[in-house]
């Protein structure tokens, strides 16, 4: 799921070390290097996390080399074991290679080594890319010639970097559909799965587009196309911060992204509203025609993005009133969704890379739907394939659970609603000029709620005590979203049995669960305006607690009908029901990764999750 590649004046068993601890925060599960040297090829790999590699590369130090490549890995063909880590070699242990996606040929390409009489040994779909690439090295002793014809073989995802051991100078890669780009440093040079694998030491980058071959060598960076012509990559600046990919001063990264809310919903905000109360999206290349001659939304997305995609389908119904529905983008292609030039597709990924978002974007170009990314990753994938882009500016999000990218796109997504609705002169004119207000607010009530979570970690710490085995979360509206996401975040971090049901549901089935000391969490909309809402949440919550639930509820400030029924209360200020996910999805983030805490998890990197999923 990590990959780094390295060639240079620097030992590259440190660079390409270095680089895969930035990229740990992808969540991986086995790690290891391959490094050339005069003398020949050494790899090393172990299962778990690259501490054990560290410790086995300080017990057997590999000689010194300055080329090498590196893997963390996240199994899809194969358990996590040594045998199955990164990097694989040719059956002459002449080559090593490495490889992020999924090569789905895989078996019969085995069937065809195997009938050769090459011996596997491991599990893996990886495995045959490297005895395909160590037989066509053997044909002319051409590292990216012999790439060049292994991919034109390979069906699938993937980025696969190689090393071959009479060439102490050169990494080859290769890209379809899975990230990589390329680190230009000073007589130093870097292939990584992202930048922040080498902003340490340059922030020149080039991109590659899709199908590409890279070598990077002491004499620079060569760029071919599978069909072997050349080509020229894309050169970027990264302007990331090198602090921000530290902590801050924070016990975890999830903590210092918690906290960093209010900035990142602020910054998705700033310029993109004008003094008259316009929304002006620049980078959104659609005219105001296209957006009038839309007469359906489709939304596509996963994980907390397609949480993101719940509440902006409320939204954007109720401002524009075009239909709208919210898919999970796994499921989106293979139902044959009804789609044509006047459906606007809106694909939410923080990562801009995830696999599953990405396909259903190119089913929904092939449908002829117009495509609007939102993404948090400048030059990633889905906005580069999409008709237009709308980036959140949450900055680099390191803990693989999502919290300030889910705010921002939030925000991103009201932004591309009341746009919508500004455009095409809906009756709600009045209204979204109101809402801009309250959107324009966010962040300093954002700031409010991060200001006053203490008693929320303490009901997480008692919940944590008292062995707590399941927690509920309920909503109505845009709170069944929000519930949502608090149980994802708590199935996340804690590893604990969470739900999150619409609670008008409850009383179809899940109530069962319902035991004395339960703890359900109702996020509980404004009692002003909609309270009809409000009456139906404390219908719900009367429900549970008399069959012995223990209620804690997240509603608005002063609300005394809601904390005369619930057990505990936690208050967030007041705001219009839509915008209101921005507010009451914090302290459901804080109870999780408190929670997640007091029972010894590692919050920051959960088991067997990745923060960028590139497999379908
Ligand atoms: C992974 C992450 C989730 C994330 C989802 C979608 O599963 O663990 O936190 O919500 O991917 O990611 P995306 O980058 O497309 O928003």
């Amino acid at each position: 799921c990590g990959i780094v590649g390295y060639v240079g004046r620097r030992g590259a068993v440190d660079v390409v070390l270095d680089g895969l601890r930035r990229l740990e925060y992808r969540g991986y599960d086995s790690a290891g290097v391959a490094l050339v040297h005069g003398g020949g090829l050494e790899v090393d790999k172990r299962a778990g996390k690259l501490a054990n590699l560290e410790a086995a590369l300080a017990d057997h130090p590999l000689p010194e080399s300055f080329c090498g490549i590196g893997h963390t890995r996240w199994a899809t063909h194969g358990v996590p074991s040594d045998r199955n880590a990164h990097p694989h070699r040719s059956s002459d242990e002449r080559i090593a290679l490495i490889h992020n996606g999924i090569i789905e040929n895989f078996g019969q390409l085995r069937a065809e080594l195997e009938g050769e009489g090459i011996e596997f040994s491991s599990d893996t779909d990886t495995e045959v890319a490297a005895h395909l690439l160590g037989r066509e090295y053997a044909v002319d002793g051409d590292l990216t010639e012999a790439m060049t014809r292994v991919c034109a073989r390979l069906e699938g995802a993937f980025t696969l970097l190689a090393v071959a051991a009479d060439d102490p100078d050169t990494v080859v890669g290769a890209r379809r559909n899975s990230p990589l780009v390329v680190g230009l440093g000073e007589d130093e040079y870097f292939l990584a799965s992202d930048v922040a694998a080498f902003i340490a030491y340059t922030t020149e980058a080039i991109e590659l587009g899709q199908d590409q071959i890279v070598t990077i060598g002491r004499e620079g960076v060569s760029i071919r196309g599978f069909d072997g012509v050349a080509c020229e990559g894309k050169h970027f600046s990264v302007d990331w911060d090198i602090a921000a990919a530290e902590k801050g001063g924070f016990e975890t990264f999830m903590r210092k992204e918690i906290h960093e809310q209010p900035a990142a919903v602020a910054d998705t905000l700033r310029g993109r509203i004008d003094e008259t109360g316009q929304i002006v999206l620049d980078e959104v290349r659609m005219s105001d025609q296209d957006f009038r001659d839309v007469d359906k939304v489709f939304i596509i997305a996963c994980g907390t993005s397609y949480h993101a995609g719940m509440v902006t389908k409320y939204a954007i119904e109720h401002w524009t009133r075009i239909p709208c529905e919210v898919e999970l983008a796994s499921e989106f292609r293979y139902r044959d969704p009804v789609l044509d030039r006047s459906t606007l597709v809106i694909a939410i990924s923080q990562s801009g890379e995830t696999m599953d978002t990405l396909m259903a974007v190119r089913h929904a170009k092939d449908q002829k739907a117009r495509v609007l990314s939102i993404s948090n990753t400048v030059g990633s994938t889905i906005p580069r394939e999409s008709d237009a882009v709308l980036y959140t500016r949450a900055g680099i999000e390191v803990a693989v659970a999502s919290t300030k990218a889910f705010l921002t796109q939030l925000a991103a997504c009201y932004l591309v609603g009341l746009h919508l609705a500004q455009v095409r002169g809906i009756k709600y004119a009045d209204e979204v000029s109101a809402v801009l207000d309250e959107l324009v607010a966010a962040p300093g009530k954002i700031a409010k709620v991060i200001e006053h979570l203490d008693p929320v970690r303490q009901m997480a710490r008692d919940c944590a005590a008292a062995g707590t085995d399941r927690v509920l979360f309920i909503g109505r509206h845009v709170g069944y979203p929000v519930a949502l996401e608090g149980a994802l975040k708590l199935k996340e971090l804690a590893y604990l049995h969470a739900e999150g049901f619409a609670a008008g549901e409850l009383k179809h089935g899940p109530i069962s669960l319902i035991e004395d000391g339960t703890p359900v969490i109702a996020i509980v909309p404004s009692p002003r305006g909609r309270s009809l809402l409000h009456d139906k949440i404390i219908s719900n919550i009367q429900e549970v607690k008399a069959r012995g639930a223990k209620v804690i509820a997240v509603c608005e400030e002063g609300d005394r009908i809601t904390s005369a029924h619930a057990d505990l209360v936690i208050e967030t200020p007041a705001s219009p029901t839509l915008l209101a996910p921005l507010l009451t999805a914090v302290p459901l983030q804080e109870f999780a990764a408190e929670l997640a805490t007091a029972l010894g998890r590692d919050i920051d990197q959960p088991r067997n999750l990745a923060k960028s999923v590139t497999v379908e």
